[in-house]
């Protein structure tokens, strides 16, 4: 399949492109710098010309804003790209008949149900991030019909620097982390986001997904427990949310579950912390 990817220079957009080249996809891989076809999403000429250009079957919207607290800082910014941009990416899928897979975020919700967050349970951010990407969701959902929506969480891979990066390199300086101990969520392996998608775009089963590692669990505990895999026998200090104030308020309990992947006849992701074992063993290979 001809897939275009937005955001190919970002952590998931990336791994998603090496992924879907190893599967034998031809990959338009787009973005703002060199060495990525050029299309920034927020500019209606280029995004309707690198869509005329290369005809993609398939588009996966990688691209976003997302610097949680930025995005807070600068709303108009936050919009013009998450919902802005997402209007044009599903705007022109539909034109050219392209099916348009877009990224979003656990961060639609707003933690208050303390149990894992499933499809059909219904979104209430709490940050302009959270409202910009939800609206960008509703946008994709009006715009184009051969959709999926794939809602991610806590995402950490080889490409890009994410938490399990900064936590290693902190422990490795001998400082000991501070890690909030009463937030919990899904952390997910960009990798594996990319292996289900593989899977799911063959179903035709359109719209919305939650693609994480299975298994809900504080940012503590998988920190310590990626300090136990790489032989790091370290104890963080734990913090609570309260005592960790961020210009943009973040759901305190926001892990996800599918029901519809199953539905669809996809297989479900593996439980956290074998997927973080992975992660560990890739990063000492590489
Ligand atoms: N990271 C997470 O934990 C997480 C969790 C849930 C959902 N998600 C979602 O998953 C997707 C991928 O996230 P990620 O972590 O891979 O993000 P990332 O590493 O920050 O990558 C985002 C990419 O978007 C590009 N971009 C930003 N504005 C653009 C524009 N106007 N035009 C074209 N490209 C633009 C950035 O390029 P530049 O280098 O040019 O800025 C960057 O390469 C996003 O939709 C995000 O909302 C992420």
């Amino acid at each position: 399949m001809k897939v275009l990817i937005t955001g190919a220079g970002g952590m998931l957009g990336a791994e998603i492109a090496e992924r879907f080249r190893q599967a034998g996809h031809l990959v338009i891989p787009t973005g703002r710098k060199p060495p990525l076809v050029p299309m920034d999403i927020t500019s209606p000429q280029q995004v309707r010309a690198v869509f005329d250009q290369y005809q993609p079957e398939l588009v996966i919207h990688c691209a976003a804003m997302t610097n949680v607290d930025a995005c807070e800082h600068r709303p108009q910014e936050a919009y013009r790209v998450n919902a802005f941009g997402t209007e044009l990416i599903a705007t022109h899928c539909q034109r050219i008949g392209a099916i348009c897979v877009a990224l979003s975020t656990d961060y639609v919700f707003d933690g208050t149900k303390g149990s894992p967050y499933h499809e059909y349970d219904l979104p209430n951010p709490l940050s302009v991030y959270g409202r910009s990407k939800y609206a960008g969701e509703q946008a994709v959902q009006a715009l184009c019909p051969r959709h999926y929506i794939i809602r991610t969480a806590w995402l950490y891979g080889i490409h890009g620097r994410s938490f399990p990066h900064f936590v290693l390199e902190q422990v490795r300086a001998g400082e000991i982390p501070t890690v909030i101990a009463d937030q919990i969520g899904s952390p997910t392996y960009t990798a594996d986001v990319a292996d289900c998608l593989l899977q799911l775009i063959t179903t035709d089963c359109y719209g919305t997904y939650h693609l994480t590692n299975t298994g809900p669990v504080s940012r503590y505990e998988f920190a310590q427990e990626l300090l136990h895999l790489s032989h790091l026998p370290v104890n963080l200090t734990p913090l609570s949310m309260r005592q960790w104030q961020t210009p943009a308020p973040r759901p305190s309990y926001s892990a996800l579950i599918s029901w519809r992947l199953e539905w669809a006849g996809v297989p479900p992701m593996r439980p956290w912390r074998e997927a973080l074992t992975a992660f560990v063993q890739q990063l000492t290979s590489s």
